[in-house]
């Protein structure tokens, strides 16, 4: 697998992003998926394969505890580009087992209670999602935090065993909002009143300016601000 990351990386080295996204998808057919949360990177990346009509699934995890708002840009950006963004749910004997047991909002108790709850929500459901791909496409980028400092554009992903492409991985988040104003792609309406990071509405707040990009992302742990899809 080293080998076949070290070959991608060479032989894709000086193309864009929309030629190396078409490449995977002739060279992986079928086999290729973006995960998109709706965020701001995520809406860069889903506009670059919607315009450019690339073979490359594009799929969400509804935890069930999103903001409105990312309902409605879910909603606006099947509308704009009139292509399929397939939405996992969790299962539904998980989620009511854990909330009639827990409690409805059981992550604010224990760190344990909160990984459990992403575990439902989104780890299992990405499992699903991920379950016939060799290439998973992220918005991932690495001055988004510590932990994803060391990530690579490709990577080898031990938890889900398939290889990882992580195209802004480089991207500054001013790069980012540039790109979404410039080629007017919607955004969550969420990020003009102080949200960078956006994920559950419960377990995502605003940030002060100055403040960490994810410190407003499950605000009152002092763990590391990581659920489970992107851990090492
Ligand atoms: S998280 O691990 O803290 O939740 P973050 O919100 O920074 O992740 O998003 C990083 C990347 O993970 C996104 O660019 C996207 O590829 C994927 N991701 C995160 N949340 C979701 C989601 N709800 N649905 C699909 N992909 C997601
Ligand atoms: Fe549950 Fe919060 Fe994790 Fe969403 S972010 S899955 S509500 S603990």
């Amino acid at each position: 697998m080293e080998q076949e990351i070290s070959y991608l990386q060479t032989t894709l080295t000086n193309k864009t992003i929309v030629e190396k996204l078409s490449f995977l998808a002739e060279n992986f057919k079928g086999k290729v998926a973006f995960s998109t949360s709706l965020g701001q990177e995520d809406q860069v990346i889903t506009d670059l394969i919607f315009k450019n009509n690339i073979d490359i699934q594009v799929f969400t995890l509804d935890t069930g505890r999103l903001f409105n708002q990312t309902y409605d840009l879910l909603d606006l950006t099947i509308a704009k580009y009139k292509k399929n963004i397939k939405i996992y749910f969790p299962e539904s004997a998980q989620v009511e087992e854990f909330v009639n047991t827990k409690g409805l909002n059981s992550f604010y108790e224990s760190v344990a209670n909160r990984k459990e709850c992403c575990a439902i929500r989104k780890v299992y459901p990405l499992k699903r999602a991920l379950k016939e791909v060799t290439i998973w496409v992220t918005g991932l980028r690495a001055d988004q935090s510590a932990n994803r400092l060391e990530m690579k554009e490709f990577e080898w992903d031990a938890n889900f065993k398939l290889i990882k492409y992580n195209p802004l991985i480089d991207w500054s988040l001013e790069q980012t909002v540039s790109y979404l104003k410039e080629n007017k792609v919607p955004y969550n309406p969420l990020h003009e009143q102080g949200f960078v990071s956006i994920g559950c509405a419960p377990c995502t707040r605003a940030i002060a300016e100055g403040e960490d990009i994810r410190a407003g992302r499950w605000w009152w742990e002092s763990s590391q601000k990581e659920c489970g899809l992107h851990a090492k």
